[in-house]
């Protein structure tokens, strides 16, 4: 890993640096961590990737971390519809959503700066003129520190200023000098809606690369009056902003039949007592939580371990090696085996029916007999055999020599390696070092992996499979 001297940085990167970390109430090297994170996770879209028309040119769409959620600007205009931008917070906080809102003078009259500070647990700016946020430019930065700025309700009056980029208030200022994504959400009388004015702001901001989200037709606030003009409800609205902050994720396993075995398994001694081990499931249930966000279909395969199921994952809830073996070879045909269970290798020969007694006879002899091995069961299976399988070496010792060892005997495709001495950390805890084990025209090829969390080794197991489809599309992956 390269180190990097900060006060060898240029002045004007220093200083940007130093802004950045103390806005956010970082040291200056947490700031760079979380900069250089945020790049590595979230490269620069590519041509391929944006909505043009909602990516103004100069936008940066990186997600701007408020601790590690994306960030929402709102705008409340002077509307009969700014008590459903209170609701808006909430959608938004319930989407673990970090918001700041901003209020028009208009927006004052229908809602309070007090109810949208408490609700976003954060202070609600009314002011251009604001001297304790204006000493560093405030209005910039609520237009730039975010992700996204919505404007909800959008009034006929917001939105003439901003297609023609007045700027002599906090709201109209943010939006003339943002360079984040917007989106409106315009609430307005029927007729202000059709009013050609309105329709060629509209049209102006659409070509200028704003997004809207309704309005909605409906009853009017006005007795007696329905047309389209409704705000589109807070749910909608906050659906739409997730849409821009968490754009959907490429989905390369999609179609795929991925089946992960985790946890340790209980062998039974006696109907209260149990061999086991110290594995914790964390990362085969990340394994498993990544292959569902790659788009596959997951079936999980766990012994006993205190997580809550991943979403969007069958999970099959086991004990012993032989119930996890029972659950793999129902769960077949797949297209991708990961087993990354810590199997007991033994288990008792005769499981006591009643508890055992201590007796004057002294310790009862726990004799042991070999549990089915279920990588290479699986690995060596002729029709039915997944076309990529996958084991975990857990070693304490000799940890590359005796992968290498491992994926000869047991006839699987890749091994992923991690040394799982006590000193390590790795059982039970939520970081991992691993080596894969590929073979390649008979060769073994070992590819060392740095220390990372188990859902960084999770995504990139996940995406070499998913390289290793593309590479060879339909074959034996190995
Ligand atoms: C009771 C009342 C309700 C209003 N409702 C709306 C509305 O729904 N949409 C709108 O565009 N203007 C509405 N207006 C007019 C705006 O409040 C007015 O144009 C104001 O200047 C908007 O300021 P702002 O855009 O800075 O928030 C309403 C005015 C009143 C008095």
């Amino acid at each position: 890993m390269a180190s990097l001297t900060i006060r060898k940085l240029d002045d004007a990167i220093r200083d940007e640096l130093r802004l950045r970390a103390a806005r956010n109430g970082r040291s200056v090297e947490d700031e760079v961590r979380v900069i250089l994170r945020e790049a590595a996770h979230h490269p620069p879209p590519t041509a391929a990737t944006p909505p043009a028309a909602f990516q103004p040119e100069a936008a940066d769409r990186r997600p701007r971390a408020a601790h590690g959620l994306p960030r929402v600007t709102l705008i409340i205009g002077g509307g009969i519809a700014a008590y459903k931008a209170l609701d808006l917070i909430r959608r938004l906080k319930e989407r673990q959503i970090h918001v700041r809102c901003v209020l028009t003078r208009a927006a004052q009259q229908f809602v309070t700066p007090l109810s949208a500070s408490a609700l976003s647990n954060e202070r609600a700016y009314t002011d251009l003129f604001d001297p304790s946020s204006e000493f560093d430019a405030g209005h910039i930065r609520l237009g730039r520190d975010c992700d996204l700025i919505v404007v909800a309700p959008a009034t006929a009056d917001l939105i003439a200023k901003m297609a023609q980029g007045h700027a002599d208030d906090l709201a109209s200022a943010i939006l003339l000098a943002a360079n984040r994504p917007i989106l409106l959400a315009p609430a307005m009388n029927p007729l202000m809606w059709n009013n050609a004015a309105t329709r060629r702001n509209v049209a102006q901001l659409e070509r200028d690369g704003v997004a809207l989200i309704g309005p909605n037709a409906g009853e009017m606030a006005e007795a007696n009056e329905a047309g389209v003009g409704r705000m589109a409800e807070p749910t909608e609205i906050a659906i739409a902003a997730e849409e821009f902050l968490r754009p959907p994720q490429p989905r390369p396993l999609a179609g795929k039949r991925v089946l992960i075995t985790a946890g340790p398994t209980h062998e039974p001694i006696d109907p209260v007592r149990y061999i086991a081990n110290r594995s914790s499931g964390k990362q085969g249930f990340a394994i498993a939580a990544a292959a569902q966000a790659a788009g596959a279909d997951v079936i999980l395969v766990s012994g006993p371990v205190d997580l809550d199921d991943p979403a969007g994952v069958a999970v099959k809830h086991v004990e012993s090696a032989r119930d996890m073996l029972r659950q793999v070879e129902a769960s077949l045909p797949v297209d991708i085996a990961i087993f990354a269970a810590a199997v007991a290798d033994w288990r008792v020969v005769n499981e006591g029916e009643q508890k055992l007694k201590k007796t004057s006879a002294g310790m009862p002899p726990l004799q042991l007999v070999e549990n089915p091995d279920i990588l290479a069961t699986i690995s060596k299976l002729g029709d039915g055999r997944p076309p990529l399988v996958i084991g975990f070496a857990a070693e304490t010792e000799h940890l590359i020599d005796n992968a290498r060892a491992k994926l000869a005997r047991k006839g699987c495709d890749w091994i992923v390696a991690n040394d799982v001495s006590p000193a390590t950390g790795v059982m039970g805890g939520d970081r991992n070092t691993v080596h894969l084990l590929t073979r390649d025209a008979g060769e073994i090829n070992v590819d060392s992996w740095p220390v990372m969390s188990k859902e960084q080794v999770a995504t990139e197991l996940v995406a070499r499979i998913a390289d290793s489809l593309m590479a060879k599309p339909g074959e034996k992956t190995s």
